[in-house]
């Protein structure tokens, strides 16, 4: 059924112009005032309203036995999630463990989306390991329609690859003109620390911070972009909490080396006092690298609205209060880590960010949508408003106000960090090529539509 987005403000990374936009087959077709639709049309009224192209998190975790646990939620839930906070495509983390082997990891992983999935979904491929059987199976997926791995400097014993692992993905990456993106922690620093605060006695949800401090983390770009240096390997660094992180990627950057930054709502938004909070309450606020001082929010703003850190991504990786992050009283280095977002993500940042005047609309755009299709293959299809592009679409208003809280949000998980915040904005109206997922802010699609995201490699 064609659709028909009347009278909407459509901003793009680049633009912002009042307009009709018209979409058929899964497309749009036409953009321009005063559009004709025919009578079997949907017709979505968006004056007074800004109309997005569909966000892109490029960043979420749904499927992931970790820590002696696995992340709440599936594709079920969690998709609809992301439509609900205007995310029409995300890109999940294929997380392996080192003993498993990629081809299945991909076909287990592919499996527990299909046709469980109401947004578009595509996988970064998790290098955990390196031998011959891995080297050719990689190959394999990237023609199978993956351009990007994900490989984890931290996390040793689980998903963390040695040195010599590292050199030789970031080698087989720059043979395919894949992207490599790293969580950059320094894995023997964080074990020893989390040893010595342990035998001090220092146990609890407020230790892990210190247990992974931000010379930690600076350290794992480093490491990380001179490995990819020697290749010249492009590569895209998750999550960068601080100051001295982003600072060392963007050393290496000046210095020619390929390498994009991310960065998350909640390095944004909350910070290491959350982890402080009494009754062990701070555990909800666990993840790595760490929630950071309070200090690092102005900097990271400004970062992300000069484009020097290129997106804004959840890293979303539910764990219950109830159960599972308490699987960690007593012993703060066995708390599940992760903090769920996906929902709420590009309404905070909007909240946070452009009512502010922190970000312009272009660049909120941008860093949620753009950047991350153009980065991972998927541009001009996602990422933009034109003839031809998908009509993934959300209309927003930008003058509901609302407070987030766990007893309204569609995430399978018992808490919301953000709980208690009024902000103002609402995705009201959201199509993913072309069919309507969300409507007067309620999911009114199904768990079918969602599609496989085949992605070429761009980074040759
Ligand atoms: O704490 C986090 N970030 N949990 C999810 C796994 C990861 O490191 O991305
Ligand atoms: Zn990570
Ligand atoms: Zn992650």
């Amino acid at each position: 059924m064609p659709l028909l987005i009347r009278n909407g403000k459509v901003v793009t990374s680049t633009d912002v112009f009042k307009s009709d936009i018209y979409c058929e087959d899964e497309t749009i077709t036409r953009i321009g005032p005063r559009l004709e639709a025919p009578p079997s049309a949907t017709v979505i009224d968006a004056a007074e309203k800004l109309v997005f192209p569909g966000f892109i998190d490029p960043h979420v975790h749904i499927y992931l036995p970790f820590m002696g646990t696995y992340a709440k939620g599936t594709y079920l839930t969690e998709s609809k999630a992301a439509l609900a906070g205007g995310t029409t495509t995300l890109i999940e983390m294929i997380c392996p463990s080192r003993s498993d082997e990629p081809l299945a990891a991909f076909e287990l992983w592919k499996s527990n989306a299909a046709g469980k999935s109401a947004c578009d979904f595509t996988f970064h491929m998790g290098a955990t390991r390196f031998d011959a059987l891995a080297e050719s199976q990689l190959k394999e997926i990237v023609s199978a329609g993956l351009s990007s791995f994900k490989i984890f400097l931290a996390y040793k014993g689980a998903f963390g690859v040695d040195d010599a692992e590292l050199f030789a993905i970031l080698k087989l990456a720059k043979s395919l003109g894949v992207i490599v993106t790293a969580h950059c922690e320094n894995a023997d620093a964080v074990a020893a620390k989390q040893r010595e605060l342990l035998a001090e006695g220092k146990t609890g949800p407020e230790w892990h911070e210190p247990s992974r401090p931000e010379s930690v983390e600076t350290l794992g770009v480093q490491h990380l972009t001179a490995f990819a240096a020697i290749h010249g390997t492009s590569c895209y660094i998750v999550h960068t909490s601080c100051e001295p992180a982003v600072r060392a990627a963007l050393e290496a950057r000046a210095r020619g080396t390929k390498v994009w930054i991310e960065t998350l709502i909640q390095y944004l938004i909350l910070d290491k006092s959350y982890a402080e909070l009494p009754d062990f309450e701070g555990s909800k606020f666990v993840m790595s690298p760490p929630l950071r001082d309070r200090s690092n929010h102005r900097f990271l703003w400004n970062n992300l609205a000069n484009g020097s850190i290129s997106t804004i991504a959840t890293d979303h990786a539910p764990f219950d209060f109830k159960g599972q992050k308490e699987m960690g009283r007593g012993n703060f280095t066995l708390i599940p880590n992760g903090i769920p977002s996906l929902e709420d993500r590009m309404c905070m940042l909007y909240h946070a960010g452009v009512k502010t005047g922190r970000l312009s609309l272009n660049r909120f755009v941008d860093c949620g949508s753009t950047e991350a299709a153009k980065l991972f293959g998927l541009y001009p299809r996602k990422g933009t408003i034109e003839v031809g592009s998908d009509a993934d679409l959300v209309v927003f208003d930008p003058q509901h106000k609302r407070t987030i809280s766990a007893r309204s949000h569609l995430m399978a998980v018992d808490y919301n960090p953000f709980e208690g915040m009024t902000i103002e904005g609402r995705v009201e109206t959201v199509s993913v090529r072309g069919k309507v997922m969300v409507r007067d802010a309620a999911f009114v699609g199904d768990n079918k539509h969602g599609r496989f995201l085949k992605r070429e490699p761009n980074h040759f």
